[in-house]
């Protein structure tokens, strides 16, 4: 029989990976956002309650990425009952690290398991588009797919998406600081200009084809050679307190390449495993001396993502 009522947990995501911007992103299973939905006879999507590290969201299902999310998915379903939704914060707002995709992902796979027919992943990835819409102002999925799809996932198109999960050399380790401070994705985005120089066009497509051949062929040479975003990370920086020194010195300390995780502040380096400790200590150390406190992670990139815990 149908469950009537389904938790499901969505882990953060790196949305761009440097050179992958809007379309490159790999989960982050430290940490994510759960969501549990019930069948309602209330119809419609509602927000029952939001718990967790960020409770000042809003309750209006419109307004809400997870809410927004379940209304997409409610239309084009023609739902005969209505959902509602509790939502479990696991990952700070504006922190980079994808939590309103996470939210957006968590609502539909739970939503997904109390249906009678369940959609298809390519369909729960256009309903929590929608829902990411609704926090960033644009339809971007670097941060949705790896964080419904998990590990390195690459997406090609919009309207009709493909979904790609990329090998990660087995020996990859990601490097995760999040700065305690708020860096909302629509301020990141409105600072970008609109068009890119033709040579840092050439540039930057390069680095996103070697860094793919890299992963393919675990060339661990070319990954580092590709690792560096000449478009969008000189353009976002400065919102960053410590940005060139936390990089400095985690490529001082071996690091294959890094950057900004998403919008920011949160900052990533890819490190082999024997590396990775070194790699993380000197970025926190380099936040600290700007008197930035951190949360810090280093992990395999998994390719697990989203699923339900409970139905
Ligand atoms: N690709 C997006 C950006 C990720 O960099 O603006 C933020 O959600």
């Amino acid at each position: 029989m149908t469950a009537r009522r389904a938790t499901a947990f969505a882990p953060a995501s790196v949305g761009n990976v440097a050179i992958g911007f809007d379309i490159l992103g790999f989960s982050v299973e430290a940490l994510g956002d759960r969501v549990t939905v019930c069948r309602s006879a209330t119809p419609g999507v509602t927000i029952r309650a939001i718990t967790g590290v960020a409770e000042n969201l809003p309750l209006e299902a419109a307004g809400n990425t997870a809410g927004r999310a379940l209304i997409a998915m409610h239309e084009a379903l023609a739902l005969p009952f209505g959902l509602e939704a509790s939502i479990d914060k696991g990952i700070p707002l504006g922190s980079g690290l994808g939590g309103s995709a996470a939210s957006a992902v968590a609502a539909v796979v739970a939503a997904n398991a109390v249906l009678d027919t369940p959609c298809t992943p390519l369909e729960l990835l256009k309903f929590a588009m929608q829902g990411e819409a609704v926090a960033s102002g644009s339809l971007h999925v670097d941060n949705i797919a790896p964080s419904l799809f998990g590990g390195l996932v690459l997406t090609v198109g919009i309207d009709h998406p493909r979904v790609k999960q990329i090998p990660v050399p087995p020996d990859v380790r990601a490097v995760i600081v999040h700065p305690h401070m708020f860096l909302g994705t629509r301020e990141a985005r409105a600072i970008l200009a609109r068009s890119v120089a033709l040579a840092d066009f050439v540039w930057q497509t390069a680095n996103l084809a070697g860094f793919i051949s890299g992963c393919y062929t675990n060339d661990l040479d070319l990954i580092r050679a590709s690792f560096e975003d000449v478009v969008i990370e000189p353009q976002r920086h400065a919102l960053i307190p410590g940005f060139k020194d936390v990089r400095a010195a985690a490529m001082a300390a071996g690091a294959l390449g890094c950057s900004i995780s998403g919008a920011g502040p949160t900052m990533f380096a890819w490190s082999v495993a024997g590396s990775a400790l070194a790699v993380e200590e000197a970025m926190v150390a380099a936040f600290a001396s700007r008197g930035v406190a951190t949360d810090h992670w280093t992990l395999g990139i998994a390719s697990r993502g989203a699923r339900v815990e409970d139905a």
